[in-house]
């Protein structure tokens, strides 16, 4: 189970300019930010995500508010925006020390009390203002109390049987939100949240971890917050987590095992397979570069680009990659499916935001994302009959085969795309993007608990009158946040409120079938408001879609 990757806080500059221009149109605020960020784009994935909801949910009626925060999560953003060094320093060995420092007023006291909670001047949340935001926030709270209650330190909650779930054992739930509960600016589940990852988020455990899923979750958990925070402490503990996950790269080829044991730090493949996914592989070089510049040694940035640059050099299907690469011949294995769902799905975001990350200086990783797009288009779009909805299909058997069949995970492209065209990438990609989008949607709309499944199959060949349809195998829903990021990002850069208002009705789609007494519950069929078949089971990524 690939899961996209959530977490990474976002840099974009400060400008005070920005404050007179409050009435000015969004668009307007976002063409000028585009000059000024093409150095200062840094990381992306999760601070996006963690807000969606938070920040789609504005009444659309509330120009002064709206204004109010854009302001705070486009403007007010982290406070080291620039890269420590550049890519050619690292290539050319003059990768020097830097010293970090911490702002003066970002030193935040919590362990004292509640009051002396002050977030970083540049980062200032004002909490939920409108309705939406304060019935999102309400939300977080319902979830976050019965983890509390049932489930606190483990990694998930099971809501309805009052227990809680372990996978890893590093209090998943807690490092996963943490930046979301600063975004809300909830002081008091701040202070439980740091209290407990500072005196008991440890990772000497004798246990076998995925790399990537804790790559994601837990290192990028701890960057985000401190890019949000400026608290060494959680850098502390990326460092040591970091550390632990380095030999997962001690292959013939550099291509990561999957997994590694973080007291022993010996890395292995799964046990059903000698090959790693290769959206793993490809989705760990954000986190893994953001801790060097943060930290100023370059080991975990060389490690983790190699891998980039290994599979750059492997020959592609029009750019498109097969899912699994073997470690030790760094190949891809290439009967494989190619998708840009389970898998695969992410290793075409890191490309557009490694290359963001690092500034627009690493050429081929645009040129692949570039490449990859031609294949997607060529290879994988198909519209549905009878009402002609797109949607991105997979190649199986080497390219052989299509299947009409699209994951929920794949719904995080929409947003990637606009990202792209947003830093200046082909325009014919927004077109697809917001038709991607409406299919998307589609995949809630059309279930009487408008909510999504995991998987949808697409009618092409006109068999019957539906343009999609799910298996009952398929049909379960894991709270997860793909598509509402997308949401988000269309929604931030076009300034159409119809995307809000789909966020909001998919808000109540899990308010209204996935709420429980004790949290929030994946469900086992979303294709009936009577029979959801609850799970009993809230997933940390849960926690970035609110
Ligand atoms: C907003 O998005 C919706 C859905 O894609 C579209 O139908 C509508 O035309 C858009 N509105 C504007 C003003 O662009
Ligand atoms: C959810 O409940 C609200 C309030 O009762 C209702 O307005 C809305 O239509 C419901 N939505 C779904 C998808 O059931």
């Amino acid at each position: 189970m690939a899961v996209y990757p959530e977490h990474v806080a976002l840099n974009l500059p400060t400008d005070r300019t920005y404050e007179k221009r409050k009435t000015k149109s969004l668009r307007r605020q976002w063409n000028h930010l585009s000059k000024l960020q093409k150095n200062c784009i840094y990381s992306l994935t999760a601070f996006f995500c963690l807000t969606i909801f938070y920040i789609l949910l504005n009444t659309p009626d509330d120009p002064v508010i709206k204004t109010r925060n854009e302001e705070s999560i486009l403007l007010k953003s982290v406070p080291n925006s620039k890269p420590y060094f550049n890519d050619r320093e690292i290539r050319n060995g003059n990768y020097q020390e830097r010293v970090i420092e911490h702002p003066k007023d970002a030193d935040l006291e919590i362990n004292v009390n509640v009051d002396d909670f002050k977030p970083n001047r540049l980062m200032e949340f004002t909490g939920p203002t409108t309705l939406r935001q304060k019935a999102v926030v309400e939300a977080f709270q319902h979830a976050w109390k019965g983890y509390k209650q049932y489930a606190w330190g483990h990694d998930h909650l099971k809501p309805i049987t009052k227990s809680h779930h372990d996978w890893f054992g590093l209090g998943l739930t807690i490092v996963d939100s943490i930046d979301t509960i600063y975004i809300m600016g909830l002081k008091e589940e701040y202070l439980e949240a740091r209290t407990w990852i500072d005196k008991h988020l440890q990772f000497d455990v004798n246990k076998d971890i995925n790399v990537f899923e804790v790559t994601i979750r837990v290192l990028g958990g701890l960057l985000s917050i401190y890019h949000l925070s400026s608290d060494k402490m959680y850098i502390d503990k990326a460092v040591d987590l970091a550390d632990r996950m380095m030999s997962c790269f001690n292959s013939n080829s550099g291509i990561p095992f999957s997994d590694i044991n973080l007291f022993t730090r010996k890395p292995h493949s799964p046990k059903w397979s000698p090959d790693s996914s290769t959206s793993e592989a490809t989705t760990i070089q954000l986190e893994f570069r953001d801790l060097s510049r943060i930290t100023g040694d370059p080991k975990y940035e060389i490690s983790a680009s190699k891998v980039s640059e290994i599979v750059h050099n492997l020959e592609k299907t029009d750019g498109l990659v097969p899912i699994f690469i073997n470690p030790n011949t760094g190949r891809f294995r290439f009967s494989s499916t190619i998708t840009l769902g389970a898998r695969g799905d992410s290793y075409y975001e890191y490309l557009l935001k490694q290359w963001l990350q690092t500034g627009k200086t690493i050429d081929y990783l645009k040129e692949d994302y570039i490449t990859a797009l031609q294949g997607v288009e060529q290879h994988l779009v198909r519209h549905t009959v009878p009402n002609g909805f797109l949607f991105l299909g997979e190649l199986l058997n080497g390219g052989k085969d299509f299947k009409p069949k699209m994951d929920h995970l794949t719904c995080y492209f929409p947003g990637t795309l606009a990202l792209g065209v947003h830093n200046g990438l082909p325009e014919h990609h927004l077109k697809l993007a917001e038709d991607l989008l409406t299919t998307c949607y589609q995949t809630y709309a059309r279930h009487p608990t408008f909510l999504a499944p995991e998987i949808t199959y697409f009618n092409i060949q006109g068999e019957n009158s539906n343009d999609m349809y799910v298996k009952a195998d398929d049909a379960h829903n894991l709270l997860r946040p793909e598509f509402v990021e997308s949401l988000w990002y269309m929604y931030q850069l076009s300034g159409n409120s119809t995307y809000q208002n789909w966020g909001w009705r998919i808000f109540q789609g899990f308010q209204n079938y996935t709420k429980v007494l004790n949290g929030y519950t994946s469900i086992g069929n979303v294709r009936s408001a009577t029979d959801t078949r609850p799970r009993d089971k809230m997933e940390s990524f849960f926690w970035q879609k609110l």
